[in-house]
């Protein structure tokens, strides 16, 4: 059952709550600090209403224990009643995003991308459940996923987190991947938030928290579409996105947050800003909160500077400046979901049953993460049947992601930028990993000299990106754009170092082509597996192999690469995004002019 928010025993309790709350005590629940600057003992003196751990922010060793005690210390705090303090549950907050991949040993899923290629919208809902089931092991209620983002330019460093540039499939998946993670509201269920609201993949150039320029028609057809399911399946929160819309930010924007999606969306959750994302709507600070908090934003995440968010929301509202009533009115959405969640009747997070459960990291979430590395492949290319490949040919494998657990599995693993090699990626293989159990006489030489007609039938060449998140993995051909979005943005705009100026993948990463070269000079034929966030020019690797595979980031699972190349499996998988032909070309679906190297559904199987 989805979250039934016209339920009147929810509302006689959150009214009930509400009347008894201080000032103090609401602005508290409407404060999220980030783990690193916040103690159990602020957290009861602030009445803080939420915590979060930032990308690869981990307590302890970093294992599902270390997570359960800590969140159970927060819980504890926010639970002490007093005279001034009315006990009121606290959430914790992560970016499972791709499993519940910051935290050691978890199953790491394909990131949104590869899920996109798969278009199977049940295999979404089974990943969302057993996703909930990790986060619930941690002692940690809430996900900030899905991310419902619809990319459009695949310069955007958060593409892959994208499961397509085309509404419908991000449609299709949003109210699945919702139902899996909020699990009917029951044992196994955690707060899904769907996010950026609004328009986070629209931005010129594929700026990251840049400037999304459309109609409101466009922004409807593209961008807010996704959003109706999810809301329809009752997600209990959904997070502003960095971005602006025809120059105004979304952290600011009345029209879009309170409007749009409370009013005309009907959503009646609790709507969080990005990490600091109130920072950048203006110079002052303090007008920058008043703006945000009267736009309809009812939470705030803000990392260090909660104590001065708190200050200045409580001046405004002795001042007038924020009136009462959206007080009110961000409490009790904020009560709402904790009442709904269920969460005041759950026992402190170390003696909950789903805390450290054995599911965390267990074979069958790790054969459903493998399940689904098989389905988002997406074969591009198979001249004269070179796949599927014999397990007895004797195979040489190369190339830089070919052993690297870190790079498979991309940005928000264990660390916010992700990692590269295998040490942080605990107990899942990577391909070559998967290959050579499957074909027992194959052969690693990372950069291909071990290269011998004589001794190799055939060579696995493993390529592509390292692992980035965010504004990190933007490519922008020169830093004038960023003058040029501010130039168009009101308030501040924060961008972050590009990856790279361009999508040509020789030149981004020239090494992948000469180790491409050293074997294939030998005349071995090359099976090219690419390991990217999006879809990358790659015509000069096309031109030196004879298969070429889109393996996307695929995660931990590293086997069901394996799986298909040899056969065992066919391909499932067909493009989310377009291929471009060249880095200047950004084509999507429906575009008047389109003309891409693959287009949008492309993808070749063994069989018919
Ligand atoms: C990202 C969000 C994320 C948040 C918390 C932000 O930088 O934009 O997607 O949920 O950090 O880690």
């Amino acid at each position: 059952m989805p979250a039934n928010f016209k339920n009147e025993d929810t509302d006689v309790k959150v009214e009930s709550l509400l009347s008894a709350m201080s000032l103090d005590q609401k602005i508290g629940q409407m404060t999220q600090p980030e783990r690193l600057s916040i103690t159990p003992e602020e957290v009861r003196t602030f009445h803080i209403g939420s915590v979060l751990s930032g990308g690869g922010s981990c307590p302890g060793d970093n294992y599902p224990a270390d997570w359960v005690d800590m969140n159970d210390a927060y819980w504890m705090a926010s639970m002490t009643a007093s005279d001034e303090q009315l006990a009121i549950p606290l959430l914790y907050g992560v970016d499972a995003i791709h499993g519940h991949a910051n935290v050691l040993g978890a199953t790491v899923f394909p990131h949104n991308i590869g899920l996109g290629a798969s278009d199977d919208p049940e295999l979404i809902e089974r990943i969302g459940r057993a996703t909930a089931r990790e986060v619930l092991a941690t002692g940690v209620d809430w996900t900030f996923a899905p991310t419902l983002a619809v990319a459009r330019n695949d310069q955007w460093g958060r593409t892959y987190e994208s499961f397509s540039e085309d509404p419908s499939i991000v449609t299709r998946y949003a109210d699945r991947m919702v139902n899996g993670l909020q699990a009917d509201l029951g044992e196994e269920a955690v707060i899904a938030c769907a996010k950026h609201w609004v328009g986070d993949g629209g931005t010129l150039n594929g700026m990251d928290q840049g400037e999304t320029k459309l109609s409101f028609e466009e922004m409807e057809r593209l961008h807010i579409a996704p959003y109706v399911p999810a809301i329809k399946a009752g997600v209990l929160t959904v997070m502003v996105s960095f971005n602006s819309w025809n120059g105004d930010k979304c952290h600011g924007h009345n029209q879009l947050v309170t409007d749009v999606l409370k009013g005309r969306l009907g959503f009646e959750g609790f709507v969080i800003s990005d990490w600091d994302g109130v920072d950048y709507l203006a110079e002052d600070y303090s007008e920058a909160i008043a703006l945000s908090v009267n736009a309809g934003v009812d939470m705030f995440m803000v990392s260090v500077e909660w104590r001065t968010f708190i200050e200045h929301l409580k001046k405004h509202v002795v001042d007038g400046t924020v009136p009462i009533e959206r007080i009110n009115d961000a409490v009790r959405r904020i009560l709402r979901v904790k009442v709904q969640f269920g969460l005041f009747d759950k026992p402190r997070p170390a003696q909950r049953s789903g805390s450290n459960s054995p599911c965390f990291g267990a074979r069958e979430h790790r054969e459903l993460a493998r399940e689904a590395v098989r389905k988002s492949l997406v074969l591009l290319k198979n001249e004269q049947g070179l796949l599927p490949l014999s397990k007895q040919s004797r195979i040489l494998v190369a190339g830089r992601n070919a052993d690297n657990r870190g790079a498979q599995c991309g940005g928000f693993t264990v660390e916010w930028q992700g990692t590269v090699g295998n040490t942080a990626i605990e107990d899942g293989t990577s391909i070559w990993e998967g290959i050579s159990s499957a074909a027992p006489a194959a052969e690693l030489s990372i950069d291909g000299r071990a290269a011998d007609a004589e001794r190799h039938d055939v060579a696995i060449v493993v390529i592509g990106e390292n692992p980035y998140a965010e504004g990190m993995g933007d490519i922008r051909s020169s830093d004038d754009l960023i003058v040029e979005a501010g130039s168009m943005i009101k308030g501040k705009i924060k961008v972050l170092e590009a990856y790279g100026s361009t999508l040509e993948l020789a030149r981004l990463h020239p090494q992948d082509l000469e180790t491409m070269a050293t074997i294939s000079r030998q005349g071995i034929p090359v099976v090219c597996v690419l390991v990217s966030g999006r879809p990358l020019v790659v015509n000069a690797e096309l031109a030196r192999s004879r298969a070429f595979v889109a393996a996307w980031l695929p995660g931990s699972e590293g086997d069901g690469v394996s799986d298909v190349l040899f056969g065992d499996f066919d391909f499932q998988g067909r493009l989310s995004f377009s291929w471009p032909k060249h880095g200047e070309q950004h084509p999507n679906i429906g575009d008047p002019v389109y003309d891409p190297l693959f287009e949008y559904g492309y993808g070749l199987r063994y069989g018919p």
